[in-house]
């Protein structure tokens, strides 16, 4: 007999369940635990309910790897699903089960990322295909339809803000929009991440990079250093007299696990381009360029911007402004800086040596503060949370290549 409990990562024991189901009516129950008893599937719970009970679970807590809800009666079942993905992680296979018979309404859903849309009366033996079906994606985040976005910040050149444009997207977007976070500092050395948020760098991240083969669900969810529900850091403070190498694939793999758990994976880079910052610069959704309003920022943007091509514009760019008004005699206009990169300044962050040292003291995310600074580090995070998801792999990735040429 076919089982779903061998999928690849083991179940931590957390909180985090195999099959989570939200069902309407008795009729429709009963089959639900008769292939739960059928496929042996363990850590299961199967309550009363449909989309709208879901997603006010589902906010509170981790979703399962498999989650069976019921939309029927619901006027609005496409929004609804919409809904259940913003709280629940990417990487859970949603099968929905609907009483409308209806063509239309099952193409937009598998448009959606649902794995399977089942009418009721649903039978064991077609509930069990499409539960055996999820249980295979869900061992595979690379294959489910709905990954987080990578959102990369990149700073011009050193001392612009990445660091805190990064750490206060990552707060912003996981207190203000409620989305989980993953927050990753790729300077192994001399990252300061952490620090900005007031936790201790986690461990093993260095491990993790080095060697592909330790990373599993298991693995992450032991060296991730939680800030809040919703957010979570990966950082490291490894020793400056030994040379870290961090693996292509290793970065690869890593970035593939937390996508499926993470609704945004940030990242902030280290400022040498290496083999592995360039993979995740072709997979990244969202590229934050940040940069101060000086000659020598202007010009490296420009550099930066010139190089993507016009035309296939699979990842969102947005282009910031920090420090500004912090040289008021001998910087350059916004507009100047404008017609030097040929392009519109997305976001201007005013300098305020106060609000960031206030922050820093308090171990807080700049972002969680109140004044003009901070709101404009919200504002970041909120267009990159509105902006349409971007594909990957598009334009940012034959920028790269001709930037490896
Ligand atoms: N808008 C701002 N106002 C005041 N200080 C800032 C601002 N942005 C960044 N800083 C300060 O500038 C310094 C460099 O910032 P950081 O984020 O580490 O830059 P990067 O990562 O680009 O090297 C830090 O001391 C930071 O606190
Ligand atoms: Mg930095």
């Amino acid at each position: 007999m076919s089982s779903v409990a061998t999928v690849k990562e083991p179940t931590t024991g957390v909180d985090r369940g195999q099959l989570h189901a939200y069902v309407l009516d008795d009729e429709t129950r009963r089959t639900i635990e008769q292939v739960i008893s059928d496929l042996v599937i363990p850590h299961t719970s199967v309550r009363r309910g449909g989309v709208a009970e879901a997603v006010a679970e589902l906010g509170q807590r981790r979703s399962p790897r498999i989650l069976l809800v019921d939309v029927s009666g619901s006027d609005l079942p496409l929004s609804q699903v919409n809904e259940l993905a913003e709280v629940c992680e990417p990487g859970t296979t949603v099968i929905v089960i609907g009483d409308r018979n209806d063509v239309g309404l099952f193409r937009d859903l598998m448009a959606q990322g649902v794995s399977d849309y089942l009418v009721k009366p649903i039978s064991s033996a077609l509930l069990q295909r499409s539960v055996l079906g999820a249980s295979e994606s869900s061992g595979a985040p690379r294959h489910t339809t709905r990954l987080g976005r990578i959102v990369s910040v990149v700073g011009a050149r050193g001392g612009v803000g990445a660091t805190l444009i990064a750490t206060s997207c990552a707060w912003a977007i996981a207190n203000r929009k409620r989305r989980r976070v993953a927050l990753l500092d790729l300077d192994l050395q001399f990252g300061s991440v952490a620090l900005h948020l007031d936790l201790d760098p986690s461990h093993g991240l260095r491990e993790a990079l080095e060697n592909p083969s330790r990373i599993d669900g298991l693995y992450l969810e032991r060296i991730m250093t939680r800030h809040s529900d919703t957010l979570q850091v990966l950082s490291a403070e490894e020793k400056l007299d030994e040379t870290v190498y961090v693996d292509r694939e290793a970065l690869s793999l890593l970035l593939g696990e937390l996508r499926s758990r993470f609704h945004f994976v940030v990242v902030d880079l280290p400022r040498q381009m290496s083999a592995a910052t360039q993979e995740l610069l072709a997979l990244t959704t969202d590229l934050v360029l940040v940069s101060d309003l000086s000659l020598a920022g202007m010009r490296d943007c420009s550099r930066l911007l010139q190089l993507v091509p016009e035309a296939n514009a699979s990842c969102q760019i947005t282009m910031v402004a920090n420090r500004v008004g912090e040289h008021r005699q001998s910087g350059m206009t916004a507009a100047d800086f404008r017609k030097g990169i040929g392009r519109t300044i997305d976001h201007m962050v005013p300098f305020d040596p106060k609000a960031v040292v206030e922050a820093l003291n308090d171990g807080r995310a700049v972002a969680a503060g109140r004044g003009s600074t901070p709101a404009a580090l919200v504002a970041i995070a909120e267009g990159i949370v509105g902006g349409a998801p971007a594909a990957g792999r598009g334009r940012l990735a034959s920028f790269l290549r001709k930037w490896r040429s």
